[in-house]
C-alpha cells in the first residue's frame, strides 16, 4: 500500500511540475500508511509546508459546493466534516513556510458514530509565494531565536531610536489607530496597530465579523479558531501587524457597555475563547493582543475608578483568560484605563510585573489603552513597554515617552537595559512572526479612509461569519413546536404566512456604517454590532428582512412587515392578527464611553429592551397566537413583561451576528441548522438579581478616583446565584435545541494522578496542556453517555461543572469543561471531557501558588448550569474529608478514592482544550482506505 501511495506521489508530483494548472489530488488512506515508509514520509515531511494558499483560494469554493451537493448534502455531520477539513487547510496554510514544496498533506478525522473516516489531503499547486514564515510562539527554539534578532536589530539603535520603538507617533498621525516611527536605515518600516475584535476596523473590502459574544455562544473552540484565523487573514492582508483583539473583560456587571466585545461571564469559557482567538490570529503572523488588563469591567468612569479586588479573585476569575492566553503564545497585552487598588493598571508593579510577567512568565510587551499611561518611570518600572498612541492625552503633542524618556535616560544610564528590555520585547513578535519579509504594505486608512488604497481581503469569510451566526443564536422559548418554521405554503391559511415587526428586522435607514454619531454610536436599523473602538465597518448588512424575504418568496410563501412600528406598536396589531407566524424584532444596544447614545455611556442604562421592545411584543402577541420574538442585544436583557405570555412561542436571543446577521438567523428559523447556542451569561428575572452592578458616573473631585469594591469576589453571574438560591429566568450555560438529548453512564477515568500530583501543588503555571509541544497530560478523564433521543440530528454542548471542598471559600460551583458534539438523530454518542490538576486547584495568596485542598470534589455533567437531571460523581482527594483546608500531599493511591466507577471506555469528543489545530484521532486502515479510494475517485472527477 505504501509503494502505491508513493508512486501515486511521485507521478502526481512530476506531472504537476511539469504543469501550469493547479491540480489537486485528495487521497483517503490511514496515515500509518505513509508513517512506515521513510522515502514517502521524508518527502510529506519537508513538503508538508506547503501550497496550501493556492488550494485554499482556488480551489476550496469548488470542493465545498461538490462535497456538499454530492455526498454530504442535507447531513450535519457531512457539513461538519468538510468544515473541519477546511479548518485543518487553513491551519496547515497558516503555518505554511513558502510555496516552493510540491505537496501539501493535512489529516483529517470525523467520527461519525464510531466510525472513522480518514482523508489525508495531497495537494500539487503552483502558486507565488505566500507567507514567508510563521513561527510557533510557544516553540522556545523559535522564540529564543527572535529574540536574538530582536537583540541584535535593538542593538544597532540610537538611544531615541531605542525609546521611539516604545513610542507611537501620536494620535492621528498614521494610518493606523496606533503606529510606531520607522528606522528606514535598517529597513523597519515601524509598526501598524489597529483594532477590532470584530475585523479590520476603519478598513473597506473588509468583513464585519460577529460579536465575540456571539463567537463564545457557539461554545465551539473549532468555529472560535476559524473565526479568529479568518479574521488575522483580513488584519495581514491589509498590513496590519498588530491586531488589537481579543477582548478578554469579564462581564462583571451585566450592563457593562463592552461585555459584547468579550465571551461571556465565566473565566474558563473566556479563557478557552482567547485561546482560540489568539492562536487564530497569531497563525496568520499577525500579533494578537490580549486586553485590557487588568478589571476593565465597566464604562462609566473608566479613567478615574479604582477596581478594588483581592489577590485570590484577580489570579481565579479576571486574570485567568490572560494566562491562558500567555500559555498560547500570545504575544501583547493592553493595559487598561482604570486603576487596579488605586494604581493605575498601566503602571502597576503588582499586575504587570508580579503576575503577568513574572507568575505568568509573559514574554511578550505591554502597550498602554490609548491615553492610559500617567507616568513615565512609573510607568516603565511598572512593566509598560509601549505607550499608544504616543501622545499624554489624545493630540496633546508631548508623551511621557519619547522625548521625556530619552532626556531622562541622557542623564541616568540605568534606564537603559529596561529601554531595551522594552525595546527587544517589541521587536521580538516581528522577527517571530517573520513580518521583517515580505508583510504586505498598510492599505488601510484610518482617518482619511477615502485615501486607502483598493485591497479587498473578504474572501469567503461571509461562510464562517454566517456559521458562527448560526451556531450563536440561543434558543430560549419553543412551545408547541413553534420552530422550526415551515417553509410549506399550505400550511397556513393566513392572509400572509409570515409579518415582521421592529426596527431591528430591517437595514439601518441611514445605511449600515452611518457615521453621525461615529464608530456606530447611532443605529436606525437591524443591530448586528455594539459601538466605539470594537466595531468594523459592513462591507454588507444582510438584514433579518431581506433574508427572511428571499427565502419566503424562494418558498412561494408570502410576507409582510412594519419595522416603524416601535412606538406606535398599535399599528401591528391590524396585519399581526391575519398572519400565521408574527415575528418580533427587538434590540438593546451598548458600547464604549467616548459615544453616549441616548443617555447611556457606553454602559447601557437599563437592562430592559430598547425602542418600546416589551410593548410591542405584548401588543403583537395579544392578537397573534404565534408570536416569535428576535432578540438582538450585547448581553442580557429582562424579559419578564412577556416571557411567560401563551402567545410567545418562540425566542432566540441572537446577540451581536454582525454582516450576515439576516442569512444565519433564517439558517435556525427554518431548521436549516439545528440551534446548539447556549447563553454565556445568566438572565436575571430582575436587574438587582445580579447582585452587583455599573457604579454610575458621579462628581469627583480633584485627584479622587472612585473606588469600584469587588466585594463578591469570584461570585459573578450563576455564581452569585447559586451562592444566593437566586432562581434564574434562563440559567448560564442555557439553550434549547430543535432535538432532546439524554445524558447517562458518567464515569471518571484516572490518568496519571498519582504523578501529577505528588507534588501537592500546583506550581504558579498550570498544566494544562495549551501547547501542541507540551507533553502534559489530564489527571482523568470524565466519561458519559450522550443520547439524542429526539428526531433532529444536533449538536449539544456538554458542561461539566466542579464543586470545591466545602470551606474552600469556592462557588457552588465552577464550569471546568465543555465540548461540542454532533449526535445523529436517535443515536448515542460516548463524550470524553478531560480535567487537569488546576482544574481542582484554587489560588492561595500566602502561599501565591495554586493549591488543591483535600476532601470532597464534586464534578457535574449536564445541558446547563442549573440542569435539574445533573449526572454527577464525587471525588475525595486525601483520607478523609477533612474542612481545615490542610494541602493534600498523596502518600499511596488507596488515598484517592471516588465514588464513581472507573472506567476502561475509550471513545471521545472534542477536548475543549489540549487540541492543538492539528491532532487527529485516526480510524482503522481499513474502514479509511475504502473511504480514501471513494473519495480519489471523486476527486479524480472534479479535476
Ligand atoms: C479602547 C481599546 C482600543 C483603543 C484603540 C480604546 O479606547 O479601549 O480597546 O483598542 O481605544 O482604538
Amino acid at each position: 500500500m505504501q509503494t502505491f501511495y508513493l508512486s501515486l506521489l511521485l507521478m502526481v508530483s512530476s506531472s504537476a511540475s511539469s504543469s501550469s494548472m493547479d491540480v489537486v489530488i485528495i487521497v483517503a488512506a490511514p496515515p500509518h500508511a505513509f508513517h512506515n515508509d521513510t522515502a514517502l514520509t521524508n518527502h510529506l515531511d519537508s513538503a508538508i509546508t506547503l501550497r496550501l494558499y493556492c488550494l485554499y483560494h482556488r480551489k476550496t469554493d469548488v470542493l465545498t459546493e461538490k462535497f456538499r451537493r454530492a455526498q454530504l448534502s442535507a447531513d450535519p455531520v457531512n457539513t461538519h466534516t468538510w468544515s473541519s477539513l477546511l479548518r485543518k487547510l487553513r491551519t496547515v496554510r497558516a503555518i505554511s513556510r513558502g510555496c516552493n514544496s510540491e505537496v501539501v498533506r493535512a489529516g483529517h478525522t470525523q467520527m461519525r458514530g464510531t466510525f472513522f473516516v480518514t482523508l489525508q489531503l495531497l495537494a500539487i499547486a503552483s502558486c507565488a509565494p505566500v507567507y514567508s514564515f510563521v513561527g510557533d510562539p510557544t516553540n522556545t527554539a523559535a522564540l529564543s531565536a527572535a529574540q536574538l534578532k530582536a537583540k541584535n536589530f535593538v542593538a544597532q539603535l540610537t538611544l531615541s531610536e531605542k525609546v521611539n520603538i516604545s513610542t507611537g507617533v501620536g494620535w492621528a498621525f498614521g494610518l493606523c489607530v496606533g503606529n510606531t516611527p520607522n528606522v528606514s536605515r535598517l529597513n523597519f518600516t515601524g509598526l501598524c496597530l489597529q483594532d477590532s475584535p470584530t475585523g479590520v476596523r476603519f478598513a473597506d473590502h473588509a468583513s464585519a465579523f460577529p460579536a465575540g459574544l456571539n463567537a463564545a455562544q457557539t461554545w465551539d473552540v473549532n468555529l472560535a479558531y476559524e473565526r479568529a484565523l479568518a479574521m488575522g487573514d483580513e488584519f495581514r492582508k491589509k498590513g496590519v501587524h498588530v491586531a488589537l483583539s481579543p477582548m478578554m473583560n469579564m462581564g462583571r456587571v451585566a450592563a457593562g457597555g463592552r461585555n459584547w466585545e468579550g465571551f461571556g461571564a465565566d473565566p474558563f469559557l473566556t479563557s478557552m475563547m482567547a485561546v482560540e482567538s489568539v492562536r487564530g490570529i497569531q497563525d496568520n503572523g499577525v500579533v494578537a493582543t490580549a486586553k485590557h488588563y487588568i478589571a476593565n469591567e465597566q464604562e462609566n468612569m473608566r479613567t478615574v475608578s479604582s477596581s478594588n479586588i483581592d489577590d485570590r479573585t484577580l489570579h481565579e476569575f479576571y486574570a485567568l483568560p490572560f494566562l491562558y492566553s500567555v500559555r498560547a503564545g500570545v504575544q501583547a497585552i493592553m493595559c487598561s484605563y482604570n486603576l487596579v487598588n488605586n494604581t493605575y493598571a498601566c503602571e502597576n508593579d503588582h499586575t504587570i510585573n508580579t503576575v503577568l510577567k513574572g507568575q505568568f512568565g509573559f514574554k511578550g510587551y505591554v502597550m498602554s489603552d490609548w491615553a492610559a499611561t500617567h507616568s513615565t518611570l512609573p510607568s516603565i518600572r511598572g512593566g509598560l513597554d509601549m505607550t499608544m498612541p504616543g501622545d499624554k492625552t489624545f493630540d496633546s503633542g508631548d508623551s511621557y515617552f519619547g522625548d521625556t524618556l530619552i532626556g531622562l535616560a541622557g542623564n541616568d544610564s540605568t534606564l537603559l537595559p529596561r529601554i531595551e528590555d522594552m525595546a527587544e520585547r517589541i521587536m521580538t513578535p516581528y522577527f517571530l512572526f517573520g513580518q521583517d519579509t515580505n508583510f504586505p504594505p498598510v492599505t488601510i486608512n484610518s482617518f482619511h479612509p477615502e485615501l486607502a488604497p483598493y485591497n479587498p481581503v473578504g474572501g469567503d469569510h461571509a461562510d464562517i461569519i454566517r456559521r458562527v451566526g448560526a451556531e450563536s443564536h440561543v434558543l430560549l422559548k419553543n412551545t408547541a413546536g413553534a420552530l422550526p418554521l415551515t417553509s410549506n405554503p399550505s400550511d397556513f391559511t393566513h392572509l400572509y404566512d409570515f409579518a415582521l415587526y421592529g426596527l431591528d428586522a430591517g437595514g439601518p435607514l441611514h445605511g449600515p456604517n452611518y457615521d453621525g454619531c461615529g464608530d456606530h454610536g447611532c443605529v436606525d436599523g437591524t443591530v448586528a454590532q455594539g459601538w466605539g473602538s470594537g466595531t468594523s465597518n459592513f462591507p454588507h448588512l444582510v438584514s433579518p428582512l431581506e433574508a427572511i424575504q428571499t427565502r419566503v418568496k424562494n418558498n412561494n410563501q408570502t410576507l409582510t412587515w412594519n419595522v416603524q412600528c416601535d412606538w406606535s406598536p398599535q399599528k401591528a396589531i391590524n396585519s399581526a392578527r391575519i398572519s400565521g407566524v408574527a415575528l418580533v424584532f427587538v434590540h438593546a444596544n451598548s458600547g464604549e464611553e467616548y459615544i453616549n447614545v441616548d443617555g447611556n455611556v457606553g454602559d447601557r442604562n437599563n437592562l430592559t429592551l430598547w425602542n418600546n421592545g416589551d410593548e410591542l411584543i405584548r401588543s403583537v402577541a395579544s392578537v397573534n397566537p404565534n408570536t416569535i420574538v428576535i432578540i438582538h442585544a450585547p448581553g442580557p436583557v429582562i424579559m419578564t413583561e412577556w416571557i411567560d405570555h401563551p402567545n410567545v412561542t418562540a425566542v432566540l436571543f441572537a446577540g451581536l451576528p454582525g454582516q450576515e446577521t439576516g442569512n444565519a438567523l433564517v439558517d435556525v428559523l427554518f431548521g436549516d441548522v439545528n440551534p446548539s447556542a447556549k447563553l454565556v451569561f445568566t438572565v436575571a428575572k430582575q436587574r438587582s438579581d445580579y447582585g452587583m452592578d455599573v457604579q454610575y458616573a458621579y462628581p469627583l473631585k480633584e485627584n479622587e478616583y472612585a473606588q469600584i469594591n469587588y466585594n463578591e469576589g469570584t461570585l459573578v453571574d450563576y455564581r452569585w446565584f447559586d451562592a444566593f438560591n437566586v432562581t434564574p429566568q434562563f440559567p448560564f450555560g442555557f439553550g434549547l435545541s430543535y432535538t432532546t438529548f439524554r445524558y447517562s453512564n458518567l464515569r471518571v477515568r484516572f490518568l496519571n494522578f498519582e504523578r501529577q500530583l505528588t507534588a501537592g501543588k500546583i506550581n504558579a503555571l498550570p498544566t494544562v496542556n495549551l501547547n501542541t509541544n507540551d507533553t502534559s497530560t489530564p489527571i482523568l478523564n470524565v466519561t458519559f453517555t450522550l443520547e439524542n433521543i429526539g428526531n433532529y440530528s444536533g449538536k449539544e454542548v456538554a458542561q461539566l461543572y466542579i464543586s470545591l471542598p466545602d470551606g474552600c471559600g469556592a462557588p457552588v460551583k465552577i464550569l471546568k469543561g465543555f465540548t461540542k458534539v454532533f449526535v445523529l438523530a436517535k443515536s448515542s454518542v460516548t463524550v470524553t471531557i478531560p480535567l487537569y490538576n488546576l482544574d481542582f486547584a484554587s489560588w492561595d495568596t500566602a502561599a501565591q501558588a495554586w493549591l488543591q485542598y483535600q476532601g470532597n470534589y464534586t464534578i457535574r455533567v449536564g445541558t446547563h448550569s442549573r440542569d435539574p437531571n445533573f449526572l454527577s460523581s464525587s471525588l475525595q482527594f486525601g483520607s478523609s474529608p477533612v474542612p481545615n483546608l490542610s494541602r493534600y500531599v498523596p502518600t499511596t493511591s488507596s488515598t484517592f478514592t471516588t465514588s464513581a466507577t472507573q472506567s476502561t471506555a475509550t471513545a471521545s469528543a472534542t477536548d475543549t482544550r489540549s487540541a492543538p489545530p492539528t491532532a487527529s484521532i485516526y480510524g482503522s486502515g481499513a474502514e479509511s482506505i475504502v473511504a480514501g479510494l471513494l473519495v480519489f475517485v471523486m476527486a479524480l472527477m472534479m479535476m
